[in-house]
């Protein structure tokens, strides 16, 4: 039997998690906290359980939780939402970027992705009989260079997608991205993807950009968000999709096939978080603005360079100075030598260039970011 993803193994995350769980390192690699979610959210759900909530929820998602997520919206992006026509949860962004995908993108449709890009968006494409057309980000500063996406546009580009903050790289579209995005879309009549799972990790005072601050993009979005990134319970695996009532109907008659619901109890209690917690999402900068000064300050007097990220809880360090090695090699070999886990860029591109990047995921305890600084800056040229 042929695979239908030939081209697909296990993922970089799973792999460098489990290298790092065998080998005791310290893991900077998989993004997910090492520190548990609020205490009210855990309990929220427990009483939700324990209450009897615990049987199918409505297709689209508990009104209670899409209610919530319309006030989260007016309140941090300032946009209205209806959660009736507009909101569908969904298990985890991983399942709503996958919807979206599957329920707009047809046989020998076009689909552009920046690289480096988040790996679930190729297989999806792939599986809906689509074809991703990649653009690597301009090196360095991982912006969009616009010039290259009007020479990659043909007749059969369906789709745009989008990731700000951006996993691996840590940077974030600006308003003139946003601008020329809406500008080729409305062109060319695109549909776009923008992933913005990392909406509240944005720093040095600077804001999330959403694509639903635009009316001309959010005409033509589906815009996918992650619980798990915001809350801390990445194990959930709960998100939701926004898009405009034409778009939201074609990603439920996806969805209602996929998964169908998500998981009841765990809508409830983030409701319940949310309502009791409003203000929760927007301590989050300043929480995670100073995990990342404290590992970027105790890199000071290593050979590594950095530029702080401006948003995500991810932190690139060039390591050029300490080896010429691949990055996927270094990385294992950190792993079980130095026992600090961390994850190559260079598998998110389709033809990596050279570069010499890895990534540190820096949500985890001050106590283990120090640890894992000491260990870098105790590198010498290898
Ligand atoms: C850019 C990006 N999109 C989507 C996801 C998936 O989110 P979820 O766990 O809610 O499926 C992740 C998770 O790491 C991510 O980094």
């Amino acid at each position: 039997m042929h695979s239908k993803l030939p081209d697909v193994g296990t993922t970089i995350f799973t792999h460098m998690s489990a290298l790092a769980t065998r080998h005791k390192a310290l893991n900077l690699s998989q993004g997910f906290p090492d520190f548990d979610a609020p205490l009210p959210l855990r309990e929220a759900l427990a009483r939700r359980v324990m209450e009897g909530d615990n049987q199918y929820a409505p297709m689209a998602g508990v009104m209670l939780l899409r209610e919530q997520i319309a006030i989260q919206l007016a309140r941090h992006h300032g946009v209205q939402c209806n959660p009736d026509s507009e909101i569908t949860v969904v298990p985890g962004a991983t399942a709503g970027i996958f919807c979206a995908i599957m329920a707009s993108v047809h046989p020998g449709d076009e689909v552009i992705v920046f690289d480096p890009s988040y790996d679930s968006y190729e297989p999806s494409i792939n599986l809906a009989g689509g074809r991703a057309v990649h653009i690597p980000l301009t090196p360095d500063q991982f912006a969009i260079d616009w010039e290259r996406v009007v020479s990659a546009l043909s007749p059969r580009t369906r789709m745009i997608i989008i990731n700000s903050p951006h996993n691996p790289c840590g940077s974030t579209l600006s308003s003139t991205d946003l601008a020329e995005l809406a500008r080729l879309a409305e062109q060319h009549d695109l549909l776009v993807l923008s992933d913005e799972v990392y909406e509240h990790l944005v720093y040095d005072g600077a804001k999330h950009l959403s694509v639903l601050q635009s009316s001309i993009l959010r005409a033509r979005s589906f815009v996918t968000f992650s619980f798990g990134k915001t809350f801390s319970v990445t194990g959930w695996k709960t998100g939701y999709c926004v898009a405009p009532p034409a778009l939201t109907t074609l990603l439920r008659q996806v969805h209602q096939f996929v998964s169908f619901v998500a998981v009841t109890p765990v809508q409830l209690a983030l409701a319940d978080f949310m309502d009791s917690h409003p203000d929760y999402p927007s301590t989050l900068a300043d929480f995670y603005q100073h995990k990342r000064d404290l590992f970027c300050g105790a890199l000071k007097g290593s050979l590594f360079t950095l530029t702080p990220c401006a948003g995500t809880y991810f932190q690139l360090l060039d390591y050029r100075a300490v080896s010429e090695q691949a990055d996927t090699v270094l990385c294992e070999q950190w792993t079980t030598e130095h026992g600090l886990a961390s994850i190559p860029i260079s598998v998110f591109y389709q033809q990596p260039p050279l570069q010499h990047y890895l990534r540190f995921c820096f949500a985890k305890r001050d106590e283990v970011l120090l640890q894992a600084a000491e260990i870098l800056r105790n590198m010498t040229y290898e």
